[in-house]
């Protein structure tokens, strides 16, 4: 199958080899029809109006609630929040759970979270006077499983970590993971941030006994500005909004008002509805292509490019994370700027890939480097694409050229 062809990008772009699908995904035309056709068609806002496209604007946004609760296995569609992305679900998680710490109180990270599932826990640990830890890992990036009894114990309340982490692509086995931090404490409340794990794996709320998740549509072919927040009820019900405003009140007299019940309590404004069409647009792309063919393809990918880098001369590189399954491939070339290369492979190439630290900046002590190239696969990428990196990875020495 030529996935190229359901992505006017490449229309746009005929020769460019597009390997930053971690920092977001191309969108094919279908997702983008969506968006324009909701402007163009629907347009309505969703209150209380009674003219046809506003009933149709709230079923629009009921039904994506529901296709996006049955994604990631949550059981009720009113536990799933629309935001603007993953940033502004991990804030309203970290800020909306203000009241349940005390000074002393734990939270436990990894070195490898991207920087908004780490300033959020930051922020209110200073304000809170809270303990910040960070499990061990394995070589791979992927939390210890067998020290995890060493950083849980009463005093910790929350613990948050990616799926998939955004630089070394480690999957972290959520169920696992969970288990053992729910044995030692019940009480501890486990986040998840999902937002490059979405199309990569398989989430599952309910298997995995989460309590909180987050991800953006941007990252699995849907439209910028528009992410998820989901949490079980019960925390749903203890957790304070971060904005307040229209559409999250129930009833407003001079010194009180009334929250709205959930979802709205935390959708205050008006929602990026032709993001949310889109989004269903880019849900209903993911259920074609099939979820196991995308997890699929991005492991055949990696793997293909395993193998492919054994051609090239070895001490010319350093290699981050080769033995990760997930679609993530980190380098640096010995002696060369991460930027500088990056320039290169743009330049004469017309191969487009992230460099420098990937908003992952505790990433350094884990992988020893202080920038790094990151080429990221998506379902439009080929064996060929990979092909035509290593002819530049070949070229190395040639990395002047983009410069000068
Ligand atoms: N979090 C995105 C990335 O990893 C922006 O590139």
């Amino acid at each position: 199958m030529d996935y190229k062809k359901l992505f006017p990008y490449f229309t746009a772009n005929p020769n460019e080899v597009y390997f930053d699908s971690a920092a977001t995904v191309l969108k094919p035309k279908s997702v983008l029809d969506a968006e324009y056709n909701y402007n163009v068609k629907i347009a309505a806002n969703t209150h209380n109006n009674l003219f046809d496209n506003a009933y149709l604007a709230n079923e629009m946004v009921s039904t994506t609630r529901k296709l996006t609760a049955k994604l990631i296995g949550a059981t009720r569609a009113d536990e799933i929040i629309f935001t603007s992305g993953t940033t502004h679900s991990l804030n309203q998680i970290a800020f909306g759970l203000k009241k349940i710490f005390q000074p002393g109180d734990e939270i436990v990270l990894t070195k490898l979270e991207h920087s908004s599932n780490l300033l959020p826990w930051m922020v209110l640990a200073k304000e809170l006077n809270l303990k910040l830890n960070y499990f061990d890992l394995e070589a791979d990036g992927s939390i210890d499983l067998k020290n995890i009894k060493n950083f849980i114990n009463a005093k910790t309340k929350l613990v948050a970590f990616a799926n998939i982490t955004n630089t070394m692509g480690a999957l972290n086995l959520v169920e696992k993971i969970t288990t053992t931090i729910k044995t030692i404490n019940p009480q501890t409340l486990v986040v998840v941030d999902a937002a490059q794990a979405i199309i990569h794996t398989k989430t599952d709320v309910s298997a995995w006994n989460i309590d909180c998740l987050a991800f953006s549509a941007h990252k699995m072919f849907g439209p910028f500005g528009l992410g998820v927040m989901w949490a079980k009820k019960a925390v749903l019900e203890i957790m304070e909004p971060i904005f307040y405003g229209g559409g999250n009140n129930s009833a407003i007299e001079f010194d009180k008002f009334n929250l709205a019940k959930i979802p709205e309590k935390f959708e205050a404004g008006t929602l990026n509805l032709s993001a949310i069409c889109g989004f269903q647009a880019a849900l209903a792309f993911i259920d074609e292509i099939n979820l196991q063919t995308l997890i699929e393809h991005g492991h055949s990918l990696k793997a293909y490019l395993r193998q492919a880098v054994k051609k090239l001369d070895q001490s010319k590189f350093e290699f981050y994370n080769l033995k990760t399954d997930e679609p993530i491939f980190l380098f640096n070339v010995k002696g060369v700027n991460a930027q500088d290369f990056g320039a290169f492979l743009n330049k004469n190439y017309h191969i487009s890939v992230r460099v420098g630290k990937h908003c992952a900046r505790l990433g350094k002590y884990v992988f020893k480097a202080e920038s790094t190239i990151r080429v990221s696969f998506g379902i439009f990428n080929t064996t060929e694409d990979i092909d035509k990196l290593i002819e530049a990875m070949q070229n190395s020495d040639n990395w002047l050229d983009a410069i000068l």
